[in-house]
């Protein structure tokens, strides 16, 4: 790959943008020299009720592990994102949604938002909920989930927002995780014209977490679903109740705003959580000077607000700036291949933020369904969740943008918060496939296996050496877990579990996860969990799960299954076990290849040796390496010659 294929900065950008190459280099030096005087400042950003004395209290020694920001710094979250703005943009749209059907939109001002919200959380008071408490969000993508986001933040409780696509077991263990006694949910979602049965979904869950006491549902398609006497209320209903002003509760900066579930190498999905005032700065900073945002730009991230970049990018960053953010329900080919393009046009929008396996699915579409639109108002470009092909940000480049909008691909993570690693549009040359270099405050380390520090042009364990405002700052309910996870393979650091590579200009080019964790469509999904799946169907004696190159998900999920004594391996069990798979997880886990396989390649002590299935998965034979230590080399070749082909 070239690394010298460069998109520098144009002399527009570098003028209007809020940052420029000289701006960048003296500012990212000042905030590695003196985190606590660059953040002390940059923590103005925000609004406090009590201004913080301190600014950053960290220790990532594992003995003495701490992450503290603003700590003694007293503010509101909701407060930030909406009564602040209310004097100057009262009338401003705040979100614009647009519906899975293209003739449904929808424009939420200011005042609308604080209203709406406001009557949330004095709904949730009603009911019970107090600060500290958590409560589930599994709702469709619709204003209503902001709202529901914004109100816990109001009073302090505690978000923790389940993906829609998530299956009703996945949402009882994260129910079940938190403890959380609260849902909301609504009858309905809408994706490409069908229905996504969530209260069915939830109503199911529920049978297994007998401390939920109330259900909040959101009437949307108006489908047909059952109340239970007692639990279930609708929204319009109670709304109507109370008013539409609720003072937001004062908060400590460390005090918990969200957990969010996301997978891990081994076990099951783990808390992540996040606090209030670091991780709003930083969400509002990045938003900023990532995305370039201006005063009146419309901007749109395609996201979910199920995963970290809705809630970031999607929600909190962009309404902390009073900027306008665009909500929308669908997906990207629906009504047809047409749709983002189309909703660019119909909205003006001049930021648009996506993942890469939406562009290349996109991209097999041609030219024709980008062309018949204008694109007009579109100014810059992001990519996110995945490493981009440079083919896919070419394309991007050449069609979407007309080669007249910068892109920033952004690297980070659910635990990050906030974008680590990426190109400030008026600041940093881009190379395509390449993440560049960090963001203010961010100090990226590559290491080899031992722990030692790799300088210059090389490639590595990606760590980050010191904290930033938006890191995560516990697994919840676990905090040794968090200890192991991040701080334990190389001390003192915080490991991210990818790899990397960084060129002759100090550019960062993340090469995917190093660990067992495979990212597929940009969403993360731990093997672990795939295999516990299958093992607990009937049939299957032991399953063993690894990623391979997918065209369009970046990569895909290959099954390696074996079969218990007897049972017949056939085309229809086959598709049961994906079945399977979608109803214990959810659809995003569902396996694109399962191989049947009469042994696992396992040392001599038992463990699994995962290098040669995804060797073996990846098409690479040759590659194989030692298999001497294997307990029995034999099933290895049979493993090869039996391989699926991945087409
Ligand atoms: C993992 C984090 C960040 C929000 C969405 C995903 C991969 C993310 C990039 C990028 C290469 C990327 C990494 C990371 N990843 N962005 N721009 N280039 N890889 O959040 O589910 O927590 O996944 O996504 O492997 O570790 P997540």
């Amino acid at each position: 790959m070239a690394d010298n294929e460069l998109f520098p900065v144009a002399a527009d950008w570098a003028k209007r943008a809020w940052v420029d190459a000289g701006k960048y280099k003296a500012m990212y030096e000042q905030s590695v020299q003196d985190p606590s005087a660059f953040w002390g400042e940059q923590g103005k950003r925000v609004d406090w009720i009590k201004p913080y004395s301190q600014v950053k209290d960290v220790s990532f020694d594992k003995a003495d592990l701490h992450i503290r920001w603003f700590a003694d710094g007293v503010l509101n979250v909701s407060a930030n994102c909406i009564d602040r703005h209310l004097p100057k943009r009262a009338s401003q749209t705040a979100i614009i949604w647009e519906g899975d059907d293209p003739s449904k939109a929808e424009s939420i001002t200011y005042q609308q938002l604080h209203d709406e919200v406001c009557r949330m959380a004095n709904v949730m008071k009603a009911k019970g909920v107090k600060k500290g408490d958590r409560v589930t969000i599994y709702l469709p993508m619709i204003p209503a989930a902001a709202y529901a986001m914004l109100a816990c933040a109001r009073i302090g409780a505690v978000h923790s927002v389940v993906f829609g696509g998530f299956s009703p077991d996945s949402l009882a263990n994260r129910i079940q995780d938190c403890d959380s006694q609260f849902l909301i949910t609504a009858d309905e979602g809408l994706r490409g014209g069908r229905g996504v049965p969530l209260k069915a979904n939830a109503d199911a869950a529920l049978k297994t977490c007998p401390n939920v006491k109330t259900v909040l549902v959101v009437k949307h398609t108006g489908g047909r679903i059952e109340m239970a006497a007692g639990r279930d209320v609708w929204l319009h209903d109670e709304a109507a109740k109370v008013p539409a002003t609720c003072a937001p509760e004062p908060m400590n900066a460390e005090d918990p705003l969200f957990i969010l579930y996301t997978s891990g190498s081994t076990g099951k999905p783990k808390g992540v959580l996040h606090t209030s005032g670091g991780y709003l700065v930083f969400a509002s900073m990045t938003h900023q000077y990532v995305f370039d945002y201006h005063d009146g730009d419309i901007y749109w991230c395609t996201a979910d607000v199920g995963w970290v970049t809705g809630h970031s990018y999607i929600l909190y960053g962009p309404l902390a700036n009073g900027a306008t953010t665009l909500m929308f329900e669908g997906v990207p080919n629906y009504p047809d291949a047409s749709r983002f393009w189309q909703v660019i046009d119909k909205h003006k929008v001049n930021i648009f933020y996506t993942a890469p396996t939406a562009i290349r699915a996109l991209m097999r579409e041609g030219e024709a369904p980008v062309k018949k639109t204008s694109r007009a108002s579109l100014r810059l470009l992001g990519s996110v969740g995945e490493p981009i092909n440079p083919e896919a940000w070419l394309w991007y480049h050449r069609v979407i943008g007309d080669g007249r909008c910068p892109i920033v691909d952004t690297w980070w993570q659910t635990e990050t918060g906030g974008i680590l690693i990426t190109p400030l549009p008026g600041a940093i040359d881009q190379k395509p496939g390449s993440a560049t270099l960090p963001f203010f405050g961010v100090k990226p380390e590559l290491v080899d296996g031992e722990g030692k520090v790799l300088d210059g042009a090389t490639e590595g364990n990606l760590c980050i050496s010191d904290s930033w405002p938006g890191q995560m700052r516990t697994v919840y309910g676990d905090h040794q877990r968090f200890i192991d996870t991040y701080f334990s393979t190389f001390p003192g650091k915080y490991f991210t579990g990818d790899g990397c590579r960084r060129d002759a200009d100090g550019y960062y080019w993340i090469t995917g996860r190093v660990d067992d964790v495979i990212n597929v469509s940009g969403h993360r999904m731990g093997t672990a969990e795939v295999e516990s799946a299958l093992v607990a169907h009937p049939k299957v004696a032991e399953a063993a799960v690894v990623g391979y190159p997918h065209n369009i998900k970046g990569q895909g999920i290959y099954a390696y299954v074996t079969l218990k004594t007897g049972i017949q391996a056939t085309e229809e069990l086959r598709k049961e076990l994906v079945q399977h798979v979608r109803t214990l997880i959810g659809p995003i886990a569902s396996p694109d290849l399962i191989q049947w396989a009469p042994g696992l390649p396992k040392t001599r002590s038992g463990k699994i040796m995962r290098r040669i299935l995804r060797k073996i998965a990846e098409n690479e034979h040759s590659a194989l390496g030692d298999t001497s230590t294997l307990a029995d080399p034999s099933v290895v070749d049979d493993l090869v010659n039996n391989r699926m082909n991945r087409g």
